[in-house]
């Protein structure tokens, strides 16, 4: 091996790591899209039984990309093997809803999937490890696997709401004809639901505020929220199955945000609350994150809320606070 980085790799642990998302994932890990150009990694594919075979057959094509940054890739479905001495953990797989279900419908299957997991993390993994949960429904699945590692702090577990984030930046971005880089500042709050609230109030395209350059009101609250609160729906609609690439790239988009400083730049993501905004502490909902010089993440202080903005964050947290209910009730969770 004639890589020259004296890093030492990164070790990322991937669950459904032969699924959709997964395929459309490991690759762009391995060409160095999460952690940059220079920075080597060790995959551990995590899979179930039945997914071994295609498994192997993911990590012969990783094996095919001669990826200079990989130093080696570990398959596994056993997940004591799979989250040894990992530093990122990426719940990715469960079984996806299909058209007719909300993510909510889940909980039941996947839910216990989250604990097995959450427990094997805590015995195994890094103590630095962090945990990034994609599986729907990802924030209570997050908080699942959050109370089944009590010796991983609670700061080190994370749900997905980046691709929300990149839905809604793009359906701003088209609306008012510029590119999509050009929106920033834009959180979506609360649960990855139909129920989240992508806050367009404190979001800007270039240095305007969002809310001065579309001035229609009534597009910003009746056709823009709902169409990002049911992106995921249109996408399973259209394709026959829910997002996967999207998906992936969400993935990518908020482990290298984590792992970087933002520079004022905010990021949603689905963290647990202390109560910032009013939001129920202790539940895993989607602020606005920004990360500083120490790679210490934080939640953006001073956002300025209206009242119509309120009532749909709090209403979106209601919902998490019924799906941890019901998830901790059939899984028999303490809440305390
Ligand atoms: C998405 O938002 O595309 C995913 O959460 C899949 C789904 O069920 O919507």
């Amino acid at each position: 091996n004639t890589f020259s980085s004296k890093k030492e790799p990164i070790r990322v642990a991937v669950t459904g790591a032969a699924g959709n998302i997964g395929y459309a994932l490991l690759f762009r890990i391995a060409s160095g899209a999460m952690f940059g150009p220079d920075q080597p990694v060790a995959l551990n594919l995590i899979e179930i039984e039945p997914g071994m075979k295609a498994l192997a057959g993911v990590a012969m094509e990783l094996d095919d990309c001669a990826f200079p940054l990989v130093t080696e890739i570990v398959q596994t479905d056993d997940l004591s093997v799979g989250f040894k001495d990992v530093d990122w953990a990426l719940l990715v797989g469960s079984v996806p809803r299909k058209a007719g279900m909300e993510r909510a419908d889940l909980l039941g299957i996947n839910g216990k999937v989250f604990v097995g997991q959450g427990k094997a993390i805590n015995d195994n993994a890094k103590p630095s490890v962090r945990v990034l949960v994609v599986g729907n429904p990802c924030n209570t699945n997050a908080l699942i696997a959050m109370k089944s590692a009590p010796d991983i702090p609670n700061e080190q577990f994370f749900a997905m709401t980046r691709l929300d984030e990149n839905r809604a930046k793009t359906q701003l971005a088209q609306k008012a004809g510029v590119p999509v880089k050009e929106v920033s500042q834009l959180c979506v709050w609360g649960n990855h639901s139909p129920s989240m609230y992508p806050d367009f109030e404190n979001a800007k395209i270039g240095r305007q505020k969002v809310t001065d350059v579309i001035q229609d009101q009534a597009w910003l609250r009746d056709t823009f929220v709902p169409v990002v609160g049911q992106r995921g729906k249109a996408i399973i609609d259209a394709r026959g199955a829910s997002s996967a690439a999207s998906a992936a790239n969400a993935v990518v988009d908020t482990v290298r945000d984590l792992s970087s400083p933002s520079h004022g730049e905010i990021h949603s993501v689905c963290v647990v609350s202390r109560g910032e905004y009013g939001t129920p502490e202790g539940i895993i909902t989607s602020l606005p994150i920004r990360v500083d010089g120490a790679g210490q993440w934080r939640v953006m202080e001073g956002v300025k809320l209206s009242e119509y903005a309120k009532e749909k964050i709090a209403a979106s947290n209601k919902e998490l606070l019924e799906e941890r209910e019901v998830a901790f009730g059939q899984l028999g969770l303490s809440i305390s």
